[in-house]
Order: C-alpha cells, then sequence, then structure tokens
C-alpha cells in the first residue's frame, strides 16, 4: 500500500479527482467503481470543474457503484442513485447506460445481487475502485464480521453505519436497515484501488488498516491482500499514526 499525505480534504479532494483524471484520459473506456458519502464529494466536485474547463470525456467511461440502501428508489434523494446524479453524472458527459448502481427495490433482491455480479465479470471487473472507509473499518456496506470471500449481496447495516448515515436523513427511523453491496472478493478483483481518508474521526480505522492484522474482523484490513492499492489521507486523519509510529 502506498499512502499519499496531504494538508487536507481539499488536497485530498484534488489530489484524487487528478489521479483519476489521468487515468480516464490515459484510458477513455476506463471501468470506475464509485463511492458515495461525504468523503469523494470534493472529489467528484473537482471532475466536474475539470470537466468544465479541460472536457475531460467520460462519454465511453463505465460505472459501477459500490452498493445502495433497500427500499429507496432512484429518485428518493437519499438513495445512492440520486446521491450520483446529483454529485457527478449531470454534470459530466457520461452516458447514464453506462452508470451502474444496484437496485434497492429490485422485487428478487437476490437475484439482483447475482446480476450485479455477473454485469461485473461480463465487463471484466473495475479497473480503478474509489474506496471511502467507515471508523469500523467497513468497505462498501461490508460490516465487521463479512467474509473476505463475500460477493455482491445483501447486508444489515451495523447501528454505526445507521447512525453516523443518519446525518443525512430527517429522522433515524428514515435511514434504511438494510443495503446491497458488493462483496470483498468483488471489491478486490479491481485492478486497482484508490482509499481516500479523511478527518479525525478516521484516524483510529486509519491505523488500524496501515498497522493491524488482516481479519474479518476489520474488513478495509483485507486491502492489504491487494497489489495495487494507494491511499491519500489527510494530516487529520494520518496524525494518530504519528503518535504511534
Ligand atoms: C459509500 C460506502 C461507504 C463509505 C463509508 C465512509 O458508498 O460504501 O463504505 O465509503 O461509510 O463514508 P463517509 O465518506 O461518509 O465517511
Amino acid at each position: 500500500m502506498k499512502i499519499i499525505e496531504v494538508n487536507d480534504y481539499q488536497q485530498m479532494s484534488t489530489t484524487a479527482a487528478e489521479y483519476i483524471i489521468e487515468k480516464v484520459v490515459q484510458n477513455p473506456s476506463i471501468k470506475l467503481g464509485l463511492a458515495t458519502g461525504s468523503t469523494p464529494i470534493g472529489t467528484y466536485q473537482r471532475l466536474i470543474e475539470d470537466h468544465r474547463k479541460n472536457g475531460t470525456s467520460y462519454q465511453k467511461v463505465t460505472t459501477f457503484n459500490l452498493d445502495e440502501y433497500i427500499g429507496l428508489a432512484g429518485d428518493n434523494q437519499n438513495s445512492y442513485r440520486y446521491f450520483m446524479d446529483h454529485q457527478l453524472f449531470n454534470y459530466i458527459d457520461i452516458n447514464n447506460a453506462k452508470t451502474n448502481i444496484p437496485s434497492g427495490m429490485a422485487a428478487d433482491l437476490q437475484e439482483e445481487c447475482n446480476h450485479y455480479e455477473d454485469l461485473l465479470t461480463k465487463h471484466s471487473g473495475i479497473d480503478l475502485q474509489i474506496l471511502g472507509i467507515g471508523s469500523n473499518g467497513h468497505i462498501g456496506f461490508n460490516e465487521p464480521g463479512t467474509s473476505f470471500a463475500s460477493k455482491t449481496h445483501i447486508v444489515e447495516l451495523a447501528s454505526s453505519t445507521i447512525q453516523a448515515n443518519a446525518r443525512f436523513f430527517n429522522r433515524i427511523e428514515d435511514v434504511p436497515t438494510q443495503a446491497i453491496t458488493m462483496g470483498i472478493s468483488t471489491i478486490l478483483k479491481s485492478k486497482e484501488i484508490l482509499l481516500l481518508v479523511s478527518g479525525e474521526e478516521k484516524g483510529e480505522a486509519l491505523f488500524r488498516l496501515v498497522n493491524g492484522e488482516i481479519h474479518e474482523s476489520f474488513p478495509a484490513s483485507v486491502l492489504k491482500n491487494h497489489p495495487c492499492v494507494t491511499i491519500i489521507a489527510d494530516k487529520a486523519a494520518i496524525a494518530k499514526q504519528r503518535v504511534y509510529c
């Protein structure tokens, strides 16, 4: 794992965007794995700015999102489809038909998981996967205890994750308790992974990722088994490392 240290959230976002843009320019048909949440918002804003200013094109790019809440339709403003449309897709020239997000409204949710996994296989997998990390080490919605062999599956969200995500909802009762997520083995099949970490509240998780053992109790630790992971972390998240190193 390579760690790029940056000053703050803004610099993390700029550095991540530059990294992604370079890959898109090198390979206009790149398959990108995308994350939602607070962490990548600044990165997506930089991608939009660059698209407007420099015309970087996403017409041939295919995207696969990590996860989606069960029970929220794409036009629900808390769904991850809505997030992606409004934080990125609507403002770049991407072909909507090439943006893939599991459907949390599918009649047969298990079938939807199988279909998503098959779709990834059919596209020969993701070239560059963008990840955030949960304070409990989750990646995607793979909560502690998830098998490293897991494929796209239905999850019960941990109460800490529900609480963390409640900030986007009017009431904590409105936060869905289930989601569909790419599995850990699905994520690990990506050719390259870019993990973004910002803020003191992620310091503990970053410390455990870098210094802890590889174990299913801390899902992100599996990234140490991947040959090509780059972490872009800001000083606030890294501060914890310094205390111990
Ligand atoms: C989002 C996702 C999650 C988030 C993680 C961090 O699609 O899969 O794993 O990356 O919960 O969320 P933020 O960035 O809001 O701290």
